[in-house]
């Protein structure tokens, strides 16, 4: 899909140098992408709110090259410093992408990447990271051949394009939430893209927070990568398939109604689920911390003595998301002061909330 052979600048009339800059959010799955197969294809439909503060920033460079080679030539730097590491990732993801950017090879790039959050909190940077660069490639695309002025269009590109990069990326491209996979409930879903889910939120969901309680910020034991892979083998992997296809279904109720309650089962059950699948995976993994635990626990007690409807989510760490809606922020962010912070390394939490989406500056 998208490869376009006709996307060649022509060298009697290059263009100036330039740079597009985007800043792209991170996403929180409430219906967990967990295993894949072929070229990043999802397993199950997923469906995420797109968070706010989590993002990164990416500039992304270009001048026309002297002398044509075939190569693509990049320069890689991370908040503000060269690194060889991510440079040869990056490189092998946009030689990857030549067919849908021929005109990749026919410039000198730089990256200038950072994210708003320190690179040790734990927290995954590949959704933020890779559709900041997507976003950037689109318009880049955009800006030398004008091929993707139609709005709907440029973001259905840059998901597609996002994930090939890190398959929950694709779902970062859009206002307050995303849907990727293909399922009946949502007319238009597909695996290859994300598309728009914001239109199926009831208002309450608009001004949700998801704060981000930092259990640890150890490196993670296992990448996403080999997780999903290890779903190949798990036992348990079909009926996993199955029910999040229809969690997804429930959810998308849930989010139509406003109705919390089912909406936090659904959460918490999914954030269980995608830990479980780890620790029955061949080798398993334990990443959940006791504090991770206790967290669990207090937040239970916590719902169930006030009633106020505060709820969880993990990713793959042990950092809790706490899902809430906007109109209790003034007593959960005291909760989170007097009992929660303890838990977290260096008492550190971050805020964030339900956000508009990428932003190109
Ligand atoms: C647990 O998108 O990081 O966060 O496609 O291999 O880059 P790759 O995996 P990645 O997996 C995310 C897994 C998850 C759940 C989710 O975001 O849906």
């Amino acid at each position: 899909m998208y490869e376009n052979p006709r996307l060649i600048l022509d060298s009697s009339n290059p263009p100036e140098p330039g740079q597009m800059l985007w800043r792209s959010p991170s996403n929180l799955a409430i219906i967990k992408y967990w295993g894949k197969h072929g070229v990043q294809l999802p397993r199950n439909p997923s469906l995420s709110f797109t968070l706010a503060a989590s993002c990164t920033d990416t500039a992304l460079e270009y001048a026309f090259k002297e002398t044509a080679d075939n190569q693509i030539d990049l320069e890689f730097y991370f908040q503000g410093e060269k690194n060889e590491a991510f440079r040869a990732r990056t490189l092998t993801f946009l030689e990857s992408l030549t067919p849908q950017f021929p005109f990749l090879r026919q410039l000198q790039l730089t990256v200038r990447t950072g994210n708003s959050f320190p690179h040790s909190a734990g927290i995954a940077s590949s959704a933020s990271g890779m559709s900041a660069l997507a976003l950037g490639l689109c318009s880049l695309e955009d800006a030398l051949f004008g091929t993707l002025q139609d709005a709907e269009a440029f973001d259905r590109k840059a998901s597609y394009i996002a994930r090939l990069g890190s398959g929950s990326a694709c779902r970062s491209i859009f206002p307050k939430a995303a849907v990727w996979g293909a399922t009946p409930a949502v007319p238009g879903a597909s695996d290859e893209y994300a598309v728009p889910a914001e239109d199926l939120l009831h208002p309450v969901f608009h001004d949700f927070h998801n704060d981000i309680l930092i259990v640890s910020t150890a490196e993670k034991p296992v990448s996403s990568r080999a997780g999903h892979a290890l779903m190949e083998g798990n036992p348990y992997a079909e009926s996993r398939y199955a029910q999040a296809r229809s969690r997804l279904t429930a959810l998308l109720s849930a989010l139509r109604s406003g109705d919390l309650q089912d909406f936090g089962k659904i959460a918490e059950d999914e954030a269980l689920t995608l830990h479980a699948l780890m620790m029955s995976s061949n080798p398993s993994f334990l990443l959940l911390h006791p504090n991770t635990l206790a967290l669990i626990e207090k937040i239970r007690a916590y719902r169930a003595e006030t009633k106020h409807p505060v709820f969880f989510s993990l990713d793959a760490g042990p950092n809790i998301h706490l899902l809430y809606p906007g109109d209790i922020i003034a007593e959960v962010r005291g909760w989170i002061e007097d009992e929660l912070r303890q838990h977290c390394a260096d008492g550190w939490f971050i805020q964030d909330w339900v956000g508009d989406g990428p932003e190109e500056m």
